[in-house]
């Protein structure tokens, strides 16, 4: 693609010119933005990019794995992992208020992310794939995924009716917080343009076009107190979810559930149910799927998923996951519901 090629051609020169021979530090998420932003910048100038990706231990199954697989594993980018998962599921234990949650999760993270920014400003924590140590000459610029619906909206010209009803923790005031200059490659695109610009700077299409995943992860997504053993359960069902999902091929338009759908995830639900299996009793626990179709997010529709599908991933769930005995479908559009349960 001509286009592109030019595009990440005056893009890749803009980064190398703008940034010089400093180092810059980026807060890799694992989503669409912050990757194809970390891919760009890394293109651009290489080793003087060090990401730093907070693992708060909400994420989905293996994803961890998949992000440092793919930039310090694929790209040779430096990432540092912190694992804070410790630290999150500490800070949440006996917290059942979901907004609580949501400000618990989003000031950890920040604290997190600043601490080792700090490390790297003052240039003594840069290490490569996440473990050979090696000094960096310290960091003068924060890069971030910003993209223009994002400085659209922050500048108020579009009003944002989810945030007076959940508060989304994307992180604002952290450059200045750290003495840090800005440094942010999309900020002209489009969500449509950041994923065509993500392919052709070799990120999977998987990746590039995954569904939203919330910032405070799971913590939202297991309804009231988040516990490690709901994470765990959680987290395998959410999986057997997906990959029928993608497995499953619509004849009439040739394209898998997960494409047809904008979003879709497991919920775990805290209460118990009794079941049968085998001569035993169970009484364990209940997941609800959730899978929705919306071109905004502000209004959505229950997708009309197959029932084989549904049966399919239900029985699997079921068998697979030990501590989960019943599957719900949730059939709630938005409004009055929300897409997340919580
Ligand atoms: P709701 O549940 O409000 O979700 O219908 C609309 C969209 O926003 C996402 N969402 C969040 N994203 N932090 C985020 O970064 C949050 O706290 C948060 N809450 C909801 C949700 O996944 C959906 O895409």
């Amino acid at each position: 693609d001509w286009v592109m090629g030019d595009y990440i051609a005056e893009a890749v020169a803009r980064i190398r010119e703008q940034v010089g021979d400093e180092e810059v530090i980026l807060g890799l998420s694992g989503g669409v933005d912050s990757s194809v932003a970390a891919a760009l910048i890394h293109r651009a100038i290489g080793d003087q990019l060090t990401c730093v990706f907070v693992d708060h231990g909400l994420l989905r199954l293996n994803e961890g794995d998949m992000v440092m697989d793919m930039f310090a594993g694929k790209l040779h980018a430096k990432v540092i992992r912190v694992d804070a998962s410790d630290l999150f599921l500490g800070e949440l234990a006996g917290v059942t208020d979901p907004e609580q949650k949501r400000k618990i999760i989003g000031r950890l993270f920040v604290d997190v992310f600043k601490a080792e920014a700090a490390k790297l400003k003052a240039g003594d924590g840069g290490h490569k794939g996440g473990d050979e140590s090696r000094a960096v000459k310290g960091a003068t610029f924060l890069a971030q995924g910003t993209i223009y619906p994002d400085v659209v909206e922050s500048g108020g010209t579009k009003t944002k009716k989810a945030t007076t009803i959940k508060s989304h923790h994307n992180v604002g005031g952290l450059p200045e917080q750290l003495g840090l200059k800005l440094l942010e490659p999309l900020r002209e695109l489009f969500k449509d343009e950041v994923r065509a610009l993500g392919v052709a700077l070799g990120l999977p299409a998987e990746m590039v076009y995954r569904h939203p995943f919330p910032g405070p992860g799971l913590g939202v997504r297991i309804l009231g107190e988040v516990k490690q053993s709901y994470a765990d359960l959680l987290r395998r069902a959410d999986a057997i979810f997906i990959e029928e999902l993608r497995n499953t091929i619509d004849p009439a338009t040739g394209k898998s559930w997960y494409d047809l759908t904008s979003q879709a995830f497991a919920v775990f639900l805290p209460v118990k149910s009794v079941g049968v299996m085998g001569d035993g009793r169970t009484y364990d626990y209940v997941v609800a799927l959730r899978a929705v179709q919306t071109s905004d997010f502000m209004t959505a529709d229950w997708a009309e998923l197959p029932y084989s599908m549904l049966k399919r991933t239900s029985g699997r769930i079921i068998n697979e996951v030990r501590g989960i005995n019943r599957v719900t479908y949730d059939v709630s559009s938005k409004p009055p519901a929300t897409i997340e349960w919580e």
